[in-house]
C-alpha cells in the first residue's frame, strides 16, 4: 500500500512544494511510455510547457466559443425528448464532453472517433468491446498498476500517430494552423522544436484531462439538481449563482481524487529502474472533504462561505481547465435548467460509493462513479 498525503492542510502544502514532492514521473505506466506535459515535470521544464500552452486554455479564446457549447447542448437535450426515455451520461453528457472538445480543438472530424473511445482513453478497447471497464477504472483511480486489467494504449496510439505524422508535415510544408495537433506540432519550447514524444505527452492531457472529470461533474449536476430542484431554483434565481454552484460541485465529487508525486529522493534515474512504490499519493478527496476545513463536508452546499477548496489541484501544477470546465458546464446547465423540472429518475441511479479515508483515520462515504442515471421525461 504506497502512502497517501492526507488532509486539507497537509495535501496543500505538499501540492506547493514540488522540491520535495515531484511530479517528474511517469504516470500510467500500464499503458505509455512518454511523460504526459506539463502535468509530469517539474519547473522550469514544467512552466515553460505549461506557457506554451496558454493560448489554447485562456479566457478570450473560449468564451465566444460559449454559444456554440449551449447549442450543442440544446440540440442533445431536444433529441432526447423525442424518445421519452434517456440514459444520462451515454446519452447526453458523453456527447457534450466530446462535442465540446472537438470545438475547442476545430476538430469536428474526430466526433465519432472520440465518442467511440467511451468516457477514458486508456479503457477504449474494451468500451468498445462493450466490457464493464469500471474495475480498472477504480484501479487506476487509486493508481494500481499492477492490478489485471483491460487498460490499452493502443487505440490511442494509433490515432496519434495519424494525426501527428499528418500535422508534422504540415509545419514542414509552412501551412497555416488549422487545428490543435498543427498548434502541438508547430510548439518551439526553449527555442526547440517539440519531438513527437512532447507532442504526444500534450495530446494525452488534452484528450484526457477533460473527459473523466467533466462528465462525472456533469452527470453529478443532474443527478443532484433532480434530487434537489431547490438548488436548481437556486441557480437560475441569479447568474452569479452558476460559480458558487460549480465550485461546491467539484468540491463534493473531486473528480480527480488523488495524483502522483514522487519524493524528491527517488526521483532519480530513468523511470524502468525506480522504485515506483515509494512514490506517493496526493489525496484530494480527503482533504476537500476534510471537516478540520469545511462545515458537514458531505453535504453540497451551494452557499458554502470562503469555498477554497483544492479540487482542481494546487500549486504549479493547479488545473489549466478550469476555466474549460467553467465555461462548458455554464452553457450545459443554461441548456438543462429549463428542461430539468420534466426529468424524472426512471429508476434509483446506479452510483458506488466507496469508503474514503481521512486525515484522522475516518471514512467518509465518497461518490466514486456514476454508472447510470435513467430519465423519464414527462
Ligand atoms: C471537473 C473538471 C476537472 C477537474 C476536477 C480537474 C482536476 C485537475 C487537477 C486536480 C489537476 C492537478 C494535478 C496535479 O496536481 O498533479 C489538474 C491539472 C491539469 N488539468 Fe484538470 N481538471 C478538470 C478539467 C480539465 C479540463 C477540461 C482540461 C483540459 C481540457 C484539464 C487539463 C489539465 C491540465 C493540462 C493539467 C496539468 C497542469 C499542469 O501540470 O501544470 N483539466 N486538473
Amino acid at each position: 500500500m504506497r502512502k497517501e498525503i492526507r488532509g486539507y492542510n497537509e495535501v496543500r502544502e505538499a501540492a506547493r512544494d514540488w522540491e520535495t514532492y515531484s511530479s517528474d514521473l511517469l504516470g500510467d505506466r500500464d499503458v505509455r511510455d512518454y511523460r504526459q506535459l506539463p502535468l509530469e515535470a517539474d519547473p522550469p521544464r514544467h512552466t515553460k510547457f505549461r506557457m506554451a500552452l496558454n493560448p489554447v486554455f485562456s479566457p478570450s479564446a473560449l468564451r465566444p466559443l460559449a454559444p456554440d457549447f449551449q447549442e450543442l447542448a440544446e440540440n442533445l437535450i431536444s433529441n432526447l425528448k423525442t424518445k421519452g426515455e434517456f440514459e444520462v451520461i451515454e446519452d447526453l453528457v458523453i456527447p457534450y464532453v466530446i462535442g465540446c472538445l472537438t470545438i475547442i480543438y476545430k476538430r469536428p472530424q474526430d466526433f465519432d472517433e472520440w465518442r467511440a473511445w467511451g468516457p477514458d482513453v486508456w479503457n477504449a478497447a474494451a468500451y468498445m468491446r462493450g466490457e464493464d471497464v469500471h474495475a480498472a477504472e477504480l484501479a487506476h483511480r487509486n493508481r494500481d498498476f499492477s492490478a489485471q486489467s483491460p487498460r490499452d494504449g493502443a487505440v490511442l496510439q494509433t490515432y496519434l500517430d495519424r494525426v501527428f505524422d499528418e500535422a508534422e508535415q504540415r509545419v514542414k510544408d509552412g501551412l497555416d494552423e488549422r487545428d490543435i495537433w498543427d498548434f502541438v506540432a508547430g510548439l518551439v519550447v526553449d527555442e526547440v522544436p517539440v519531438d513527437r514524444k512532447e507532442m504526444q505527452g500534450i495530446a494525452n492531457v488534452l484528450l484526457a484531462g477533460g473527459r473523466d472529470t467533466v462528465i462525472k461533474l456533469l452527470s453529478g449536476f443532474i443527478w443532484h439538481l433532480i434530487e434537489a430542484p431547490e438548488h436548481a431554483d437556486f441557480i437560475r434565481a441569479d447568474e452569479e449563482h452558476f460559480r458558487p454552484a460549480i465550485q461546491e460541485m467539484a468540491r463534493y465529487l473531486s473528480p480527480l481524487p488523488r495524483m502522483e508525486r514522487v519524493p524528491r529522493e527517488y526521483a532519480v534515474g530513468d523511470d524502468a529502474s525506480r522504485d515506483t512504490d515509494e512514490y506517493v499519493l496526493l489525496g484530494f478527496v480527503s482533504a476537500n472533504h476534510d471537516p478540520e476545513r469545511f462545515e458537514n463536508p458531505e453535504i453540497i452546499d451551494f452557499e458554502r462561505e470562503r469555498n477554497a477548496h483544492i479540487a482542481f489541484g494546487f500549486g504549479p501544477h493547479s488545473c489549466l481547465g478550469q476555466n474549460i470546465t467553467e465555461i462548458e458546464t455554464v452553457a450545459f446547465l443554461k441548456a438543462v435548467l429549463p428542461e430539468i423540472g420534466h426529468w424524472r429518475f426512471s429508476i434509483e441511479p446506479a452510483i458506488e460509493w466507496v469508503d474514503e479515508p481521512l486525515a484522522d483515520g475516518s471514512t467518509t462515504r465518497y461518490l466514486d462513479k456514476f454508472k447510470a442515471i435513467k430519465i423519464q421525461t414527462i
